[in-house]
């Protein structure tokens, strides 16, 4: 199947998240790579999906899971090479699957050849501005500039002697100390980003995911602005504005925008932006991004209302803003969906990594049909769903990870106060036994659970009502029953179900509750997330029909 060139392709596609290092490993080193996905595409086009877009891939030492880029324009050895990239490229073109690549803006890592150049440069200089550089406050700064916090660290600020700086500056990182951030006010770091967005655009990518993307602007103006609850990163906090969601930030966008239109089809973009729900829409309008990722569905509980107010709301935005809309369950920095909706509405779900999955009250069979339910619900409302691998077989959070395998900075650096993202990145199992699953001859870099097997791409294949079969029937669907981005509420007269329909008479009916209920008369059978029941639709599911 060629590649499509209609330039909308993405408003309506099924994109699908690979974090490399976890997805399959060609080499044996325990580790996911490049090859790995190109020895996997025939995988990829039996979901029937229309792109994926890859997690950082780029040469880092992994302070946070290649979020820490050395070479913005470079495979990772351990990898790959770039050769090997415009291979799977090709080859996922030729099936007419697009591509997707991770853009870090906000920060490189410490090892970036512009941080080394800037520490050993003087205050002041040029090498130091492409950063954020400050004095220290107190008698000797022997203080950090502002109180402002990082995501994996107390404090935003670390010295500068710890990265072998002999001047007494700090330097700012709105994440770990390797991730430096850049100064964004510094026109060579935008015009650098241009070189780095038509490096991969001219190669034949497709679109980009943009990390962050409401964070590069901060007001910089001197003397620089404490916050003024510097406890929490939470961009809608009043005051937060100084770090976060700035004007400015949208002026960098347009001008990739105009990069982006130069190119046919135009290149697509998606902005990770966690802004205020009023702002998150600029980022996605046609004069920038295209996308952004609304990641109310993520956040929400299992619930009718919510669902219908967060669908109505988010759709309504995107219409306004002449975007799509984007719905998004899971990715390598949350619970897998399957968990979270396994523990009862309201849970702590920190607490409960913690506790390595303590509760009475985990329901894991409730959660998984709970899971695929969402995802057939989405899959049938207007506009673009993301998922992150391992969702189409219904994998879990795994939960027991011990404390000396933890890679993720979130735990080891700040205070330990959260147990972390690895358990939705252990590498994915493909077979029922063998060494890792069959994610690759040498093992895996993070521990899988004994009972991996039973969630492989093996165990499910070709077994009807597995979690993968579904995705596959219902994404394959979902392509003939494509029509307007266009949907219609129908009342239920009952809380925990909701009904919609689109424009070519596809009807969705999710059941959020616990009981069996019949199914809206004069309408035929498509698929559903569980069977039926005696015609009726099982409580955590959801059913197509035709009218
Ligand atoms: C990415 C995270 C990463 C952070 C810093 C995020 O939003 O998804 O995995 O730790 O940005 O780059």
């Amino acid at each position: 199947m060629a590649l499509t060139l209609d330039k909308d392709w993405w408003r309506q596609a099924v994109i699908y998240q690979i974090y490399p290092r976890s997805f399959k490993d060609s080499n044996g080193d325990g580790i996911g790579d490049i090859k790995g996905v190109t020895s996997k595409i025939s995988y990829l086009q039996s979901l029937h999906i229309d792109a994926i877009w890859l997690s950082p891939f780029y040469p880092s030492a992994l302070a946070d899971g290649g979020y820490d880029v050395d070479d913005y324009r470079d495979v990772d050895p351990k990898l790959g090479t770039l050769a090997e990239f415009d291979e799977m490229l090709e080859k996922l073109h030729e099936v007419g699957i697009h591509v997707f690549v991770d853009i870090v803006p906000n920060h490189s890592s410490n090892r970036h050849r512009w941080f080394q150049e800037a520490i050993n440069s003087e205050p002041g200089s040029a090498a130091r501005n492409r950063y954020i550089f400050r004095d220290g406050k107190g008698a000797d700064g022997e203080l950090p500039p502002t109180n402002w916090i990082s995501h994996f660290a107390p404090s935003a600020w670390s010295h500068e002697s710890t990265q072998g700086g002999k001047h007494g500056q700090w330097y700012c990182h709105l994440f770990a100390p390797e991730q430096p951030d850049f100064n964004w006010d510094n026109e060579e770091v935008g015009e650098d980003f241009l070189t780095t967005l038509k490096f991969w655009a001219d190669r034949g990518v497709d679109g980009f995911r943009i990390d962050v993307a409401h964070m590069l602007k901060k007001d910089l103006s001197n003397p620089l602005k404490d916050v003024p609850e510097p406890v929490t990163l939470d961009s809608n906090i009043a005051g937060n504005e100084i770090l976060f969601d700035r004007d400015e930030v949208h002026e960098v966008y347009k001008k990739w925008r105009e990069l982006f239109n130069r190119y046919n089809p135009p290149r697509v973009a998606v902005a990770e932006a966690w802004g205020k729900p009023e702002s998150i829409h600029r980022y996605a309008s046609p004069e920038e991004l295209g996308q952004a990722f609304n990641f109310d569905l993520l956040l929400a509980d299992f619930q009718a209302d919510n669902y219908r107010e967060i669908v109505s709301r988010n759709f309504a935005a995107a219409t306004q803003y002449g975007s799509s809309s984007t719905w998004v369950f899971s990715n390598h920095d949350q619970v897998r969906p399957a968990t979270r909706y396994a523990l009862p509405l309201g849970s702590d779900l920190i607490a409960f990594k913690n506790s390595n999955g303590a509760s009475s009250s985990y329901d894991l069979i409730r959660g998984t049909n709970a899971a695929i339910a969402a995802q057939m619900f989405a899959l049938a409302l207007p506009g673009c769903t993301y998922i992150y691998q391992g969702e189409e077989l219904g994998l879990p959070e795994v939960l027991d990870i011990a404390e000396d395998q933890i890679q993720d900075p979130q735990y080891l650096r700040n205070h330990k106060i959260d147990k972390g993202r690895d358990g939705c990145r252990v590498p994915l199992p493909w077979t029922t036994s063998g060494t890792s699953f069959g994610f690759g001859s040498g093992g895996a870099h993070l521990p899988q659970p004994d009972n991996f097997g039973q969630y492989s791409v093996e165990a499910e294949s070709g077994v009807t009502g597995s979690p993968l079969e579904i995705f596959r029937r219902a994404i394959a669907l979902r392509k003939e029953l494509m029509c307007a981005e266009e949907l219609t509420w129908h009342e239920t007269n009952n809380p925990e179900l909701l009904h919609l329909s689109r424009p070519n008479g596809w009807h969705c009916v999710t059941n959020f509750g616990r009981t069996n209920v019949a199914l809206p008369k004069n309408l035929t059978f498509i698929h559903s997330s569980q069977p039926l029941a005696g015609g009726e639709l099982p409580g955590a599911s959801t059913v197509w029909l035709q009218a």
